[in-house]
């Protein structure tokens, strides 16, 4: 691959998806993209950046992009982000929106599904009062691919390993030799729709939690700054982020604070510091 041709792609990439390349990565690069060149019937990666500089290629961009995004997820991953929602957030949340009975969270790059479901199996197995709830998953993904994979919601035996108690394989999956697939009624609970963070997502109206994991470390700084101001102004003023274990707001983000007992766990800034913890409940007013 020539350094032009690297250029090109990278530019590209981070264009489209945010995602940054570096040089270093060039062999990855090569790797992913040669089943593209072979579906596409092209010779070489220089053929491929010619079609990337055509206008239209929208099938072949949008494979470009699915290529290079990495979609590493597993069920209640790193585990204390849905223990911190299971034993302080939701039922702070319930507390304080028993007159509405409405909850909206938002799972924003939800990759093949494993996390918006862990959260499904969560509520349902945990708190049977949201059943007469109106309770809104929403669940966001740049790529069109593992968005089918979520609605369909089948998992290998390898997967369901991961991370997933026995007890709730048998309650929330039917086998499905050799997979398994998450019951009807549980997929029914989400919503999935594509979604790219780079983009206005006013449209998807405010959430009382979103979980944006893993993502956000594929970006540059002042991405991350853009995406996080426009998550901030997603949600409601007591609601709360929850970000991947290797994901601050530090530096990047005035709008968020974290929560003191609650690693990876944020609210908004001027409400963590007027209640920084989370009992009592956060107050229902926002600060202004
Ligand atoms: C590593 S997965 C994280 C999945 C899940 N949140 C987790 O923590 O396990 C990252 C996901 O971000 C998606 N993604 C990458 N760039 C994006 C963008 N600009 N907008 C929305 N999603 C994006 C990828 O398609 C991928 O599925």
């Amino acid at each position: 691959m020539t350094g032009a041709d690297f250029a090109f792609i990278a530019q590209f990439l981070k264009d489209r998806s945010g995602l940054i390349i570096t040089q270093d990565k060039m062999y990855l690069l090569e790797t992913r993209l040669t089943s593209i060149l072979r579906d596409n019937n092209l010779s070489s990666l220089t053929a491929l950046v010619e079609l990337l500089r055509q206008p239209g290629a929208t099938k072949v961009k949008d494979q470009v992009v699915d290529a290079m995004t990495t979609n590493e997820t597993s069920f209640f991953r790193d585990n204390h982000p849905f223990e911190a929602l299971r034993k302080s957030v939701i039922p702070g949340l319930i507390e304080r929106r028993a007159a509405t009975r409405n909850l909206r969270i938002w799972s924003a790059a939800c990759s093949t599904g494993q996390e918006p479901y862990s959260l499904a199996m969560m509520l349902k197995d945990n708190f049977p009062v949201l059943g007469g709830w109106k309770v809104e998953i929403v669940a966001t993904d740049l790529s069109p691919s593992v968005l089918d994979r979520a609605r369909e919601g089948i998992y290998s035996t390898f997967e369901v390993q991961r991370g997933l108690p026995i007890q709730m394989l048998v309650r929330h999956f039917d086998q499905q030799e050799p997979n398994w697939q998450i019951k009807r009624e549980l997929r029914q609970t989400i919503t999935f729709r594509a979604l790219n963070l780079l983009e206005d997502f006013s449209v998807l109206g405010q959430f009382d939690v979103v979980l944006c994991r893993n993502v956000l470390i594929y970006f540059d700084q002042p991405t991350k700054t853009r995406i996080l101001g426009a998550i901030a102004r997603r949600i409601v003023p007591d609601g709360f982020l929850l970000l991947g274990g290797a994901e601050s707001v530090f530096g990047l983000s005035d709008a968020f604070a974290g929560l003191t007992e609650l690693k990876g766990v944020y609210g908004h800034a001027k409400q963590v510091k007027a209640a920084p913890t989370l009992r009592p409940p956060l107050p229902l007013t926002a600060a202004s």
